[in-house]
């Protein structure tokens, strides 16, 4: 089975905060978990280097808008490898392959009569490179904004027109019969709403600047940064040749974005995608924001949380497992030092490290370091084998569902639930009184050790890395196929080191 699946393409204005971060580690999860099911997977992210905004980023800067966003697009590259994203393709919208895909998708909309040439007038913001209805806007102080604070530019400039209006029906029509697409619900009421208050004629060219994808035939004209960057996820997949295994294979795609540029990616993008005769994005999940100490992250407040400065601080896999078990996948969340420090403890100190380091040691100090199957169950046993089957079945589903804060509870109450029998079987007495039953006891755990460490490969890749390397464990046990089924030889472990020393609180 394939799956794509695509972060948001990131502006090059500037350098990455936590939030580019979370939304990268959102998709390598999803990624890592569906390739542990087998699928195969391409997982793209990159930089969107057009536009206004980029434009003047460079020119404060004083720097040609090449130069400056090569410059700046390696930053956003490094930082995949050093969230441990294992990433597919990195695309940039400066490239050949995108500029062709772009100025062709252009091509095809002009030739379906989709476009028309007219004039602008009305509201812009640069910051967010959106168009705006004065009904959208707040008056502070006598100035118009969008009511999320951005300024906004009356202008009035020669355009190109895409026939957004041609597609209410059409979009109200495919989300009524595919509720799942955009999630959480929220987002789908929302979008849904937006659409049946009326679609209006989007404007998708610019006269007044030069950074971005030349209009084909019209060069007074550059496309507006939104159509260039959202075609970005069909140029990965070798559009405009609609025929290649590639883009057979991968399209449609599953975009995860962030709750501000949901508009764009299930109102916009899927009626671009129509017009051109394409089918529109398999799912749209949008997640929510994070502030600093309850604070709005922002450069004007000072309080930008630098992600390689945090991780150096926690660790990478800390972070990882702080941002999708704190928050539910979906929702704000308020990132908190004291929260970091708590939650590390709590689940991956004491809850997951804790058990490893006591058994694994005492399986080397004990029994040769090495255990052999055994079958002989008690309703002890069974018990906790039935909650592993429990708690696994409720990760999948979670994990089907982007809730992937619920699906690590699933595998810390199953471990919870591991330490308490532990405590209950006492392995350390059985020693003195009967091996045969200690070496049962020591199999159940190990298989539970092994199999929510796989589970926790798409949280916290580094870590169960090593986990796993303490077992010498078969390649082929690693993943979703036969999960369920025990592991049926001698199963040999070295000694471990602490992998999630505590965190001061
Ligand atoms: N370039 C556009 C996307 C084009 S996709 C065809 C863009 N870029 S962005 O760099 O501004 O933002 C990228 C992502 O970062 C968005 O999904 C946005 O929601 C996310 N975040 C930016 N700040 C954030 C937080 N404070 N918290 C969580 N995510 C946030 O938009």
């Amino acid at each position: 089975m394939n799956y794509f699946i695509t972060t948001p393409i990131y502006y090059t204005n500037d350098k990455p905060h936590i939030g580019h971060a979370y939304t990268t580690i959102s998709c390598d999860i999803i990624s890592r978990y569906n390739k542990l099911l087998n699928k195969n997977v391409l997982f793209l992210t990159g930089t969107d280097e057009h536009g206004q905004k980029v434009e003047k980023a460079a020119k404060d800067s004083k720097i040609d808008p090449k130069q400056f966003v090569d410059k700046l697009s390696i930053n956003f590259e490094k930082l995949v490898t050093f969230l441990d994203c294992d990433a597919d393709d990195f695309i940039r919208t400066t490239e050949e392959r995108h500029i062709i895909a772009a100025q062709s998708f252009w091509n095809k909309l002009l030739k379906n009569d989709q476009i028309y040439l007219s004039d602008y007038e009305g509201w812009y913001s640069v910051r967010d490179e959106a168009f705006y209805q004065e009904s959208e806007l707040v008056n502070i102080n006598g100035k118009l904004q969008t009511k999320l604070g951005a300024p906004v530019d009356l202008i009035k400039e020669e355009s190109y027109f895409f026939k957004l209006s041609n597609y209410e029906e059409r979009l109200i029509n495919f989300y009524e019969k595919n509720p799942n697409i955009i999630s959480p619900k929220s987002r789908y009421n929302e979008v849904l709403s937006f659409i049946k208050n009326g679609l209006k004629d989007l404007s998708i060219s610019r006269t007044t600047f030069k950074w971005g994808v030349q209009v084909p035939n019209n060069p007074k004209h550059v496309m507006y940064v939104w159509i260039d960057a959202l075609c970005n996820y069909l140029t990965a997949i070798d559009y405009p040749n609609t025929e290649s295994q590639k883009f057979k294979n991968y399209w449609p795609a599953t975009h995860i974005v962030g709750k501000d540029i949901l508009r764009f990616h299930a109102v916009y993008w899927p009626a671009f995608l129509m017009a051109a005769d394409l089918e529109p994005p398999k799912k749209i999940f949008a997640h929510g924001w994070w502030t600093n100490e309850g604070q709005k992250i922002s450069k004007s407040l000072g309080n930008v949380i630098d992600p390689y400065l945090i991780v150096q601080e926690f660790g990478l896999d800390q972070i990882r497992y702080f941002l999708f078990s704190e928050v539910p996948f979906g929702n704000d969340g308020d990132f908190s030092k004291k929260a970091i420090s708590k939650r590390v403890n709590a689940d991956l100190s004491n809850n997951y490290g804790n058990l490893i380091q006591r058994i694994l040691s005492f399986i080397v100090n004990n029994c040769n370091s090495s255990i052999k199957p055994s079958f002989d169950f008690t309703e002890d046993d069974k018990n906790l084998l039935n909650n592993f089957s429990d708690k696994y079945k409720n990760y999948l589903n979670y994990m089907n569902n982007f809730q992937i804060d619920r699906a690590i509870k699933s595998v810390m109450e199953l471990l919870s639930n591991t330490n308490a029998y532990v405590d209950s079987q006492a392995p350390w007495s059985l020693k003195k009184t009967n091996h045969q039953r200690m070496n049962v006891v020591l199999f159940i755990i190990l298989n539970i050790i092994i199999k929510s460490t796989i589970m926790l490969i798409p949280i916290i890749p580094s870590s169960t890395s090593k986990v796993l390397s303490y077992f010498n464990i078969q390649k082929k046990l690693i993943g979703f196929q036969n999960f369920e089924d025990l592991v049926d030889y001698e199963i040999t472990v070295n000694k471990p080191k602490p992998i999630f020393p505590r965190i001061d609180e």
